[in-house]
């Protein structure tokens, strides 16, 4: 097993993607990405619901086996759900139905009270990643910016220096001020993975399908590095007039039968 502080260690950067499906994981894993999240964005990103609080357990399950079976190679990361731990028995009870879905760790959405739950999930050896700063289970369908007042700011170095007491083995900071979450990563020996949380973080995380361009969201983040959706329209496209043009199938994709054999079907 190794740890998201010897990857840091040996490649200077985390490098993590979501990923929710088998021939994506299949992709990733041939990449040099470190780590793979089956993230609760599954919801909107791939199932086409309204928001995170529609995502069961049965679906992260479901999701983390197809990606598991893809990897070989990089570590697998998965979220525990809307309404899955609220308490510490109920995050060990999910915690330990994903990690036997495929998963090498969990992660947990909060603040303080992520604590305790986090100690009890190390107690039973639940490697754990704590997601602070702008917490989309607790927000559902807003975007909002977390660490902009001294409370704020004071909260999130408490919070996140008392997460890696309890063992969390990485802290995600997803919306934090970019000099607050360089103080941060600055301050704890637990890598920092960011989400629209500036270029201080000692990773970054980003979702796939903004990545290749499925969705184009226009947060100030965002960023495509693709265009699969035209690419997909056009392909689909390129398909249709084929086919009404008499082009696909080709003379070389059928499969043939003997004159013979035939005929003594027919006679
Ligand atoms: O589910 C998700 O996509 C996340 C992001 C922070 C990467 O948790
Ligand atoms: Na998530």
């Amino acid at each position: 097993m190794i740890t998201l502080r010897e990857i840091l260690a040996s490649r200077g950067k985390l490098v993590a993607l979501t990923c929710y499906d088998y021939p994506t994981a299949l992709s990733l894993d041939a990449s040099t990405v470190d780590l793979v999240l089956v993230g609760d964005s599954v919801g909107t990103n791939v199932l086409g619901y309204r928001d995170v609080s529609e995502v069961t357990m049965d679906d992260m399950l479901h999701h983390a086996r197809a990606v598991r079976r893809g990897l070989k190679r990089a570590s697998l990361l998965v979220d525990l759900p809307f309404n899955s731990y609220q308490t510490g028995e109920a995050a060990i009870l999910n915690g330990k139905r994903l990690i036997e879905a495929g998963a090498d760790m969990i992660k947990l959405e909060g603040g303080m009270e992520l604590v305790a739950k986090i100690r009890a999930l190390r107690s039973e050896n639940i490697r754990v990643v704590a997601h602070i700063g702008h917490t989309p289970q607790s927000h559902v369908g807003t975007r909002k910016v977390f660490g902009t007042t001294a409370s704020e700011i004071e909260s999130l170095l408490e919070v996140s220096k008392q997460l890696q007491l309890a063992g969390s083995e990485a802290v995600l900071l997803e919306c934090v001020p970019e000099r607050v979450a360089t103080i941060i990563s600055d301050r704890l020996d637990i890598p920092t993975i960011g989400i629209g949380s500036g270029s201080g973080c000692d990773g970054q995380i980003f979702v796939i399908t903004d990545l290749l361009g499925w969705h184009h969201p226009n947060f100030r983040f965002s960023a495509s590095f693709d265009d699969f959706r035209n690419r997909t329209v056009a392909t689909a496209n390129r398909f249709a007039h084929e086919v009404r043009d008499g082009v696909f199938p080709s003379a070389t994709q059928v499969y043939k039968v003997k004159d013979s054999e035939l005929q003594q079907a027919l006679d």
